[in-house]
């Protein structure tokens, strides 16, 4: 239960914990259309560097047994479709985010690159996740929890119960 009095760092500021989720949501509701163009401005490209050693990490296999990956705080669906485009046919992944104008960005991404079988998109709070236990073999998150979630502690166990038995993690 968070106290009236609490507040988090937004930006440079200090903020009621209670309305930063409000505020970062308003940030990314704003960007979602521009947000892939300002990941590779922003970084110099370089995100898609460590995009990249993240689905090394990840080694989603290349067969067709079936795969499930949970994408949380995904966005517009960056690394799920990497993952999917080194997957084989059993691949499938889940983007869970909360803001729905990064969905649909995903959403049509997922569409111009014919990955819309293998990738979709689920609104969700990642302090609160709908799915069931150990309903994944792999679960990442990428800049989502640490940068925006708005309560401490950092919800991860509660999205690690829904990784299968032996499944790995990515952060
Ligand atoms: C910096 S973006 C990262 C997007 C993606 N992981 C990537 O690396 O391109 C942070 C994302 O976290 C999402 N987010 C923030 N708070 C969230 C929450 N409580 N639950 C789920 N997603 C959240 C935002 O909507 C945004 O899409």
């Amino acid at each position: 239960m968070d106290r009236p009095d609490q507040t988090t760092h937004f930006g440079f500021r200090d903020v009621p914990l209670g309305d930063k989720q409000t505020l970062v949501n308003d940030v990314f509701h704003s960007v979602a259309s521009r947000y892939d163009l300002m990941n590779d401005l922003m970084s110099a490209g370089l995100h898609r560097v460590w995009k990249d050693i993240m689905i090394n990490a990840l080694n989603p296999p290349k067969g067709d047994a079936p795969f499930a990956l949970l994408d949380v705080a995904g966005g517009t669906g960056d690394i799920a479709f990497r993952a999917a485009e080194a997957a084989g046919t059993g691949f499938r992944a889940t983007v869970c985010d909360i803001n729905t104008d990064m969905l649909d960005v995903g959403r049509n991404r997922a569409v111009a690159r014919h990955l819309d079988q293998q990738v979709s998109f689920v609104e969700g709070n990642a302090e609160a996740l709908a799915f069931g236990d150990r309903s994944f073999d792999r679960r990442r998150a990428a800049r989502g929890l640490s940068g925006a979630a708005a309560r401490q502690p950092i919800p991860v166990p509660g999205i690690l119960h829904r990784r299968r038995p032996g499944a790995r993690s990515a952060l």
